[in-house]
């Protein structure tokens, strides 16, 4: 068993590089199956969450290539086969094959998608867009059969702005025939980035990062050259360390605005941060005013911070509160957080913290992505050695973790137990 130890306190100083987005990659990769021709994705970030895209690419026959961060797909030998759970049990953006080889191909055949047990996660509100465009559904056990004689653009509105059913219905529907319209979409920056290369690759979409897209299908859509953007989760993931331990310390490729919910709120609670058009540079304090979250869709405050976040409500003096909207079971990492000294009332989906609170290192384990990184965070915060298990949740999400925080002055490492 792999566990991540790290001996807390130490100031981090010096810069960190922010790797390109994992929700925005893990839709690009299997996006690439609706090109024609060869699809480069650059600043796709080394995680294995990627790896297993990647791997489940190579399986329905695409050819992929991989330099670094670069990812070259060769896409026109793809065949339409089942995907196994091996692949999709993963994570939870395997789903996304089910739109893209919708749009292609007329016809997907998938197992149920795997990931973070942070909710309940359905995926009805995908495939009532795939409903919507003619595809007929049907279930085989754990597998889905989505089938369409041809897909014709509809007026789609979505109960909820779903991340996922918004990208999953814009790659089914770039190939479809006439105009598609999905409307209360999610407005999150990665699909803003995915609409941006599907449109390189001839698609015409508009209104992405709005509430309304409208998509007109084309006939055919060629490869194109593509940047993945910052990650903005890891992006605030460096900032709440760097407002616990940091002494100067400096996060850049970032798009600031992407992560405004976050830094305004650093602010509010007394935080000094020098923001620049790419990079954030901040400084730790020893306490910070109480605060109040309450997560919601982008623009709101993000879900996958309020975790991270969390762990810096023990350098604040009085009670801070975290409302969790989005995922009902985002709150696994407090039990840990208690064992390392916080103090933490759950009250349903409403967390009350009184602080300041005392870290101090002892053993925990991660029990979601996002939960790591709270548990990484505290651990760098605390006093004294934290280890944490089952970090093959956080290495699915945050590339060269170990690395990047010890070349800014963390002592961290990974060992085999
Ligand atoms: N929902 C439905 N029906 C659906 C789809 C969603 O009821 O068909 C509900 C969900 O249960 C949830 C809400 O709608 O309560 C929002 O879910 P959404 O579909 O927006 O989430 P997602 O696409 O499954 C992505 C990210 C998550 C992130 C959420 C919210 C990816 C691969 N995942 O998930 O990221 O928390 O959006 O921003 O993009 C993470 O990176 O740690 C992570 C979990």
């Amino acid at each position: 068993m792999k566990v991540m130890r790290i001996e807390g306190n130490h100031k981090l100083s010096g810069t960190i590089k922010i790797s390109g987005a994992k929700n925005s990659s893990v839709a690009l990769l299997p996006a690439s199956l609706l090109a024609d021709s060869d699809v480069t994705i650059c600043n796709v970030p080394e995680i294995t969450d990627t790896d297993v895209l990647c791997q489940t690419l190579e399986y329905l026959g695409a050819d992929v290539r991989r330099a670094s961060e670069s990812v070259v797909i060769t896409p026109n030998t793809i065949t339409n086969k089942v995907i196994p759970q091996e692949y999709t049990s993963k994570l939870r953006a395997s789903y996304y094959f089910m739109g893209a080889l919708l749009g292609k191909l007329k016809h997907v055949e998938i197992y149920l998608p795997g990931g973070c047990s942070i909710g309940a996660r359905p995926i009805n509100l995908h495939l009532k867009g795939f409903e919507a465009l003619g595809a007929t559904i049907t279930n085989d056990g754990d597998k889905f059969i989505v089938d369409a004689k041809e897909l014709k653009g509809a007026h789609i509105y979505l109960d909820i702005a779903s991340v996922g059913a918004t990208i999953n219905i814009m790659l089914a529907a770039v190939l479809a025939k006439g105009k598609t319209i999905i409307d209360n979409a999610a407005k999150e920056p990665e699909i803003v980035n995915i609409a941006t290369f599907l449109n390189n690759m001839g698609a015409k979409i508009t209104g992405a990062g709005t509430s309304e897209i409208r998509i007109v299908g084309v006939e055919k859509l060629e490869g194109c050259y593509h940047e993945v953007i910052p990650d903005r989760i890891e992006t605030g993931t460096y900032l709440i360390i760097g407002a616990l331990v940091g002494d100067q310390l400096k996060v850049y490729n970032v798009i600031p605005e992407h992560i405004e919910s976050l830094t305004s709120k650093l602010e509010e609670m007394g935080s000094n941060l020098e923001i620049g058009s790419d990079y954030i540079t901040i400084s730790a304090k020893d306490k910070y005013l109480p605060a109040e979250i309450k997560t919601l869709s982008y623009p709101g405050f993000p879900t996958d911070l309020q975790q991270p976040f969390s762990v810096l409500l023990s350098k604040c003096e009085g009670v801070s509160k975290v409302e969790e909207t989005i995922w009902e079971n985002r709150f696994m990492h407090l039990k840990e957080l208690e064992k390392m000294g916080m103090k933490i009332e759950r009250n349903g989906m409403v967390a009350t913290f009184t602080g300041p609170n005392k870290l101090v290192g002892t053993e925990v384990q991660a029990t979601d992505l996002r939960a790591g990184a709270a548990l990484v965070a505290a651990g760098l915060a605390a006093d004294g050695v934290t280890t944490i298990s089952n970090i093959e949740h956080i290495l699915r999400g945050y590339e060269g973790i170990v690395e990047k925080l010890t070349d800014v002055g963390a002592k961290i490492k990974i060992e085999e137990i």
